[in-house]
């Protein structure tokens, strides 16, 4: 469910004309809509109502300050993988103690920064990570709480670059392993262990592999009891799907559903992780096209957004549905969808049916707003575009246009060429 529909032919988020958005603030852009972000924040808590829960947006998937604060707003957390995204997320007013830190490679200045922030827990990924945080915490006089991403060796059936729950990825510590490293922290001085957790990958559409990867924690969570290790929380990751295409993943009224019946019974407080569910649906990038070029095999639409505004087209093959903003009648043709970058993969759309795009249209990839801007970078010394949040009838510009002096910010010619 979104708020990007056709009003007498122009396409709309809520009651704003996009067309009126691009003549303001030029093309790219990206566009979320507030009412949708609202309706699926609601669709993911209100299911969980009355359960012991803190939800963590995965704040990769989009961490504009504005939609930052209106999550701090509604009660959630943050799911964080960087010191930049901690720091975001506590300049948007979330708590410390609502934040999870995940990621393989946390360095020594990250770790300080989280300890000092408070967090809820670490979500430890290897050996010589839990030493260094139990190091750095005794090093600043405090105790870390952790968890440690269990990697339970589901296979979540998604695109393998984002499955990350399978023996061979990077990510977390394998059963076994979990086991024992929960028994080494258990002795560690300045480590207090609070949580066990696992993420087996993204875009999912069925409710088994998390199912699967629940119930293997369990065996282990009882294991580990049976050693005097017990814990608070229970932290399922994020991975929902959405519908890009014609998916049909779980509703989150389901998967929580599914979630509180393997481990409802554990009386662990819960955490969520979701980031595409929340976010994907709630944005679009739109994009003017440029030129209308037909060569003997194919034709090209190529616009004014690239795969350094969306990369996911280029990275995964992803598809994004893409919809004139002046809605068109006549006969659909076949036709790609490219940027104007030197890369053969700058594409948006493959062999795409589409109506008859001319230069000076305008067009929405729809379903950007998970993975969008957070992907986004200045390949080919693009700047970023503008980032821009409707509620009902009015707009806000909630990230500029990167300039031309952005671009080079912070760069120095030494002073060594004569
Ligand atoms: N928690 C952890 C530890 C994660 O690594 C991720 C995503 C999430 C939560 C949120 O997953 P979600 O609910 O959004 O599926 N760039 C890719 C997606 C990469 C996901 C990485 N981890 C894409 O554009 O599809």
């Amino acid at each position: 469910m979104h708020d990007f529909e056709y009003r007498q032919g122009n396409l709309h988020c809520a009651e704003v004309p996009l067309k009126q958005i691009a003549d303001k603030i030029g093309t790219p852009f990206y566009c979320y809509s507030l009412p949708t972000l609202k309706r699926h924040v609601r669709a993911f808590e209100d299911p969980l109502t009355g359960v012991d829960h803190q939800t963590c947006f995965a704040m990769k998937a989009n961490s504009s300050l504005a939609i930052l604060a209106f999550m701090a707003r509604q009660g959630l957390g943050a799911d964080v993988v960087s010191g930049g995204e901690l720091y975001r997320a506590i300049k948007a007013g979330i708590p410390g103690n609502k934040i999870v830190y995940s990621g393989v490679g946390k360095t020594t200045e990250e770790i300080d920064m989280a300890i000092h922030a408070g967090i809820m827990m670490f979500n430890i990924e290897s050996e010589q990570e839990l030493e260094v945080i139990n190091a750095r915490a005794g090093e600043l006089g405090k105790k870390a709480p952790i968890s440690i991403r269990v990697n339970p060796d589901v296979d979540p059936k998604t695109h393998p670059y984002i499955s990350t729950g399978m023996k061979n990825n990077k990510f977390g510590i394998d059963i076994e392993g979990s086991m024992a490293q929960y028994l080494r922290a258990k002795d560690m001085e300045n480590i207090e262990i609070v949580g066990i957790d696992c993420h087996i990958g993204s875009q999912l559409t069925d409710v088994s592999p998390f199912i699967d990867a629940a119930g293997r924690l369990k065996v282990l969570i009882a294991n580990l009891a049976g050693h005097g290790v017990e814990f608070r929380y229970l932290d399922l990751g994020g991975g929902l799907g959405i519908t890009y295409l014609d998916e049909q993943p779980p509703n989150p009224k389901d998967y929580c559903a599914a979630i509180l019946d393997a481990v409802g019974s554990l009386g662990l407080k819960l955490i969520f992780e979701p980031g595409r569910v929340i976010v994907g649906n709630t944005g679009i990038l739109v994009t003017e096209v440029l030129y209308r070029k037909e060569t003997v095999n194919k034709t090209f639409i190529i616009v004014d957004a690239g795969m350094n505004d969306l990369l996911r087209p280029a990275l995964y093959g992803a598809y994004h549905d893409i919809k004139p903003l002046k809605q068109k009648s006549g006969d659909m043709s076949k036709a790609d969808v490219v940027g104007p970058i030197c890369e053969s993969s700058d594409f948006l759309a493959k062999d795409r049916d589409l109506p008859r795009l001319e230069r000076g249209d305008m067009v929405a990839v729809m379903s950007a707003g998970a993975y969008g801007y957070t992907m986004a970078s200045n390949y080919n010394s693009r700047p970023k575009p503008p980032e821009v949040l409707v509620d009902g009838s009015r707009y806000y510009v909630v990230s500029n246009r990167q300039s031309y002096e952005d671009l080079i910010f912070g760069e120095t010619i030494p002073d060594i060429f004569g």
